[in-house]
């Protein structure tokens, strides 16, 4: 049922240093209404800890990490491994977001084995995929994602896939205010959901959180989340007001 599936992941990438995130965390806590909604604060490695107390025992709020490294452990200077982050309350890690594709070189293939440690560890990836405009424009977008999709996640068991969140964000709306229509991502979101249920079935399909993420703001997320398909949104920008992004939480109708 699609009220199972809610959920709004904030995506602070590298803006917050450890005084900044923990007031944010801070303020969106004292904004929120008790909320169905799962909530995720998706913090720079730096101020996990602190937002994990500010967080704590507050019922739907839940820490995620930006990345993660694809080994257990090991000579990898200033890497973080999934291990790590699980000592710190870390229960999601966003992995394969477009900006590690497009400046890390990160492939489907290596996001797979991420995505393997973060499950193996007892925390849930939430996968980015999604075209850029040049894909969007050829019409190979649909294609694209599916191609995605199966090499970083098809090849997990179904007891593994079950802890996936998928967020479909097309890269020509990530930080440029062109947000997809409520149609453009309502399509996007249902060929996704069934492209998992021919893998692992309707159940399944039916559990898999599938979050839209690309210039979400207060004033066009209660359109794009009351999408049948679109179960809530992976958000930059606008995750880094308390007030913008609580109101967005909110949009929920
Ligand atoms: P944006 O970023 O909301 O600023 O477009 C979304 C994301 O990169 O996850």
């Amino acid at each position: 049922m699609k009220s199972d599936r809610l959920m709004v992941a904030g995506n602070w990438k590298m803006h917050t240093n450890y005084a900044e995130g923990k007031a944010l965390a801070q303020q969106i806590v004292e904004l929120l209404q008790p909320t169905q909604v799962k909530v995720i604060f998706g913090s720079p490695y730096i101020q996990l800890n602190a937002i994990s107390a500010v967080i704590k025992d507050i019922s739907n709020l839940h820490l995620a990490a930006q990345n993660v490294h694809q080994d257990v452990k090991g000579a990898f200077t200033g890497e973080i491994s999934a291990g790590m982050l699980q000592s710190v309350g870390v229960e999601y890690v966003i992995v394969g977001h477009s900006e590690r594709r497009a400046y890390f070189n990160e492939t489907d293939d290596l996001i797979y084995e991420k995505v393997k440690r973060v499950i193996e560890h007892n925390m849930r990836p939430i996968f980015c995929c999604g075209e850029r405009i040049e894909v969007r424009d050829a019409n190979e977008h649909q294609e694209l994602v599916a191609d995605q999709i199966k090499t970083a996640l098809f090849d997990l068991s179904a007891d593994h896939f079950r802890h996936c969140v998928v967020a479909y964000e097309p890269v020509w709306a990530i930080g440029t205010g062109h947000t997809a229509t409520p149609a453009q991502a309502q399509e996007m979101h249902a060929h996704l959901r069934r492209l998992i249920s021919e893998r692992y079935g309707e159940e399944i399909a039916n559990n898999t959180t599938i979050l839209y993420g690309g210039s979400v703001k207060p004033n066009n997320a209660k359109e794009l989340f009351a999408q049948p398909d679109v179960d809530g949104g992976l958000v930059g920008g606008a995750s880094l007001k308390a007030r913008d992004f609580v109101d967005i939480i909110n949009s929920f109708s």
